[in-house]
């Protein structure tokens, strides 16, 4: 899959313009909240290339402050629950039953591997918070989803755009849809959360002492070599990112209508018929700014979506292009 990892991020103005080619295996390429982390001054003799340089060299600066407050332990300085709270959670989430997932996993004939699948929740699924329950069946939709797809339409090279990593989870769920179908292909995900910052990530695994997201994900090292991680703000980044085509998307960062909307349109405009976006969180009384953008996607009429409620806390859409 070595190919699969480069990615273009073409970030006008054209002075801008670079390919990260070679992360190492596991690499994040942070791209800052100005999205300017690379700048060629080869345009130095030019006045104009020099004031250029000063106001983005500016705006890449002011990103990396905004960006900072992303680097101090986002998720708490201190570990938020014992091992057994952890292995506790873990075993309440495993055993919830959710039959219209099933129904679903049914209808594209194809399931994720339920002992793998948990392995990983327990991993970057399971943390203590108090609002809603734990709940990870959007890994399985993910997966018999994507490969539907990507039987349905003989794809043999797939390109994913997630927003919203996280702990990694649904990015690997993603990547073992390729692994399984057999295909070559990339995830490319964003989040504002650092890739190579030892940090407590409120789960298991802290008990093991501060980690990296690569850390954290080390055990499928075989999987995120077709993972690339970007750090920024997805409202930056989402545009700049250099994919001229994105298969399957899955938006799961900011949950806003605007935010959204905003991605989606990156995204749809580079798809085309039989390509997918994927949505959680299409929840009314917890996220009304999501459903209200799915709806208005549905509106639009280029895209079919499908609804699925598992609970009045957790719902997904999934919109197919026309
Ligand atoms: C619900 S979590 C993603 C969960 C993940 N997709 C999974 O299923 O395991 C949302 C993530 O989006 C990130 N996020 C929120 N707003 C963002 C933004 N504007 N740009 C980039 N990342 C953002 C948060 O840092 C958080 O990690």
């Amino acid at each position: 899959m070595g190919d699969s990892r480069w990615l273009s991020l073409d970030s006008s103005p054209r002075t801008w313009w670079t390919e990260i080619a070679t992360a190492p295996e596991g690499d994040a390429v942070s791209i800052g909240a100005s999205g300017g982390l690379f700048f060629f001054g080869g345009y130095v003799e030019s006045a104009k290339a020099k004031a250029y340089e000063v106001l983005y060299g500016a705006r890449a600066w002011l990103g990396k402050r905004l960006d900072a407050r992303w680097e101090n332990d986002p998720f708490g300085s201190s570990i938020r629950a014992s091992r057994e709270e952890y292995l506790q959670l873990f075993s309440e989430a495993k055993s919830q039953a959710y039959p219209e997932v099933d129904a679903t996993e049914k209808e594209m004939g194809l399931y994720l591997n339920r002992e793998w699948l948990d392995d990983l929740a327990l991993h970057t699924q399971i943390v203590k918070k108090k609002e809603t329950k734990l709940a990870y069946p959007h890994g399985r939709l993910l997966y018999s989803i994507l490969r539907r797809e990507i039987a349905d339409r003989g794809l043999d090279h797939v390109t994913v755009l997630e927003t919203g990593t996280a702990r990694g989870f649904s990015a690997l769920c993603m990547a073992k849809a390729l692994s399984d179908s057999g295909v070559s292909g990339a995830i490319v995900t964003i989040d504002v959360l650092p890739h190579l910052k030892p940090q407590i990530w409120n789960c298991i695994d802290d008990h093991e002492g501060r980690k990296t997201r690569a850390d954290l994900l080390s055990p499928w090292s075989s999987l995120t070599r077709s993972v690339l991680f970007l750090q920024g703000d997805t409202l930056r980044l989402v545009e700049r990112v250099g994919l001229p085509r994105i298969n399957f998307a899955f938006l799961d960062a900011q949950h806003t209508r605007k935010s959204v909307l905003a991605e989606f349109n990156a995204v749809a405009s580079r798809q085309l018929s039989g390509d997918i976006v994927f949505f959680d969180d299409v929840t009314p009384d917890l996220f009304p700014g999501v459903v209200d953008a799915v709806n208005e996607i549905e509106l639009r009429g280029d895209y079919a979506v499908r609804r699925l409620s598992i609970s009045a806390q957790r719902a997904y859409a999934w919109a197919t292009r026309r």
